[in-house]
């Protein structure tokens, strides 16, 4: 009888035996927590779709974000729904408008302590849902959408973004947006480009968190799904065009991408763990079919393991609260 001389078991034998050789770690400062404000509500509304996440008021939005600090989150990303709705998505361009002021409420309440980013995009101001404004024939018209997008990102940088991140998936957003920071003086103001994003029915519980007007699909400027060479060309069009960091969304099922791009930027990559993906484990868990911490721990794991250096996710502040209660 031969024994095995390699034994990967001797390895694995305790839990201080297995942290020791652990290739993957989680620290709050990895996660960034969206969330969602919306105008005119007195009291935070529950996003049924996703258990446990709000649409906060304007007041509880500063309790967030003042959590996330304490908990010491990698950063906070906002996502403001306005009362009134245009064709033009203009009260995305207001300095007044619901994210602007929220971008500055934040920011004067957290100060240097946590990187508050901003979701440059359309689909949450236009009454049509799209991320551009259209054409005559009702098409997403790309280049009249990054003018706007531009304006977009000096409005945001002026209430206080630390960084822009550009979702609308519009070819050339981030030249556009770098141009216009920096003409307006912004040059410290990082780019998180949207990079590899698909067009995915992951994203079903934001359009309730959202409110969101959308009849159709994105299908026309996201990325499709069957697609993995075409992400790499994203990326390197993104990286040449000036993104300080790129993101793949959604993560889990697309976690090939994420080591693609990873090996490939140069950049700190991001994945955004999205609304899908959270309703799928609340929903299993609510059953009692999967153990819920358990779960949430091993995707973000995974999704790091993949090479995210960090994940946007709705679990972000509870997450921090398990590893600080290690
Ligand atoms: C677009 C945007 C979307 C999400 C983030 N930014 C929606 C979409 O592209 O349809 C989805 C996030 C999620 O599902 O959690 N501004």
């Amino acid at each position: 009888m031969t024994f095995p001389a390699q034994r990967p078991r001797r390895l694995r034998r305790t839990p201080a035996l297995r942290r020791l050789v652990a290739e993957t770690r989680l620290h709050p400062a990895d996660f960034i927590l969206p969330v969602f404000v919306r105008e005119g509500l007195s009291d935070p509304v529950p996003i049924s779709s996703m258990p446990g996440v709000l649409q906060h008021t304007e007041e509880s939005l500063l309790g967030a974000a003042e959590e996330a600090t304490e908990l010491g989150l990698g950063g906070i990303m906002l996502f403001g729904i306005p009362a009134e709705r245009d064709a033009q998505g203009s009260a995305g361009l207001d300095p007044e408008g619901i994210l602007n002021r929220s971008i500055r409420a934040v920011k004067n309440r957290v100060g240097e302590d946590l990187p508050v980013m901003s979701d440059l995009c359309l689909d949450e101001f236009t009454d049509h849902g799209h991320c551009g404004v259209l054409d005559s024939a009702g098409c997403v018209d790309n280049d009249a959408t990054l003018e706007i997008y531009a304006q977009m990102g000096v409005v945001q940088a002026d209430s206080g973004a630390d960084v822009v991140a550009p979702s609308g998936m519009m070819d050339g957003q981030v030249a556009v947006i770098r141009e216009g920071l920096d003409a307006a003086g912004h040059q410290q103001v990082p780019i998180l480009a949207y990079a590899a994003k698909y067009a995915s029915a992951f994203y079903g519980p934001f359009r309730e968190a959202v409110d969101s007007q959308l009849s159709g699909d994105r299908r026309q400027y996201q990325m499709d799904a069957p697609n993995r060479t075409e992400a790499i060309r994203e990326v390197e069009l993104d990286l040449a065009e000036g993104a300080d960091m790129v993101m793949v969304k959604p993560a889990s099922a697309y976690l090939d991408i994420l080591s693609d791009v990873a090996e490939l930027s140069d950049v700190p990559v991001s994945a955004y763990q999205v609304s899908g993906e959270y309703a799928m484990i609340e929903a299993a868990a609510a059953n009692g079919w999967v153990d819920r911490q358990a779960v949430v721990l091993e995707t973000l794991t995974a999704i790091r393991r993949a090479g995210a250096t960090n994940v946007l996710t709705y679990y972000a502040a509870e997450a921090a609260r398990w590893l600080h209660s290690r």
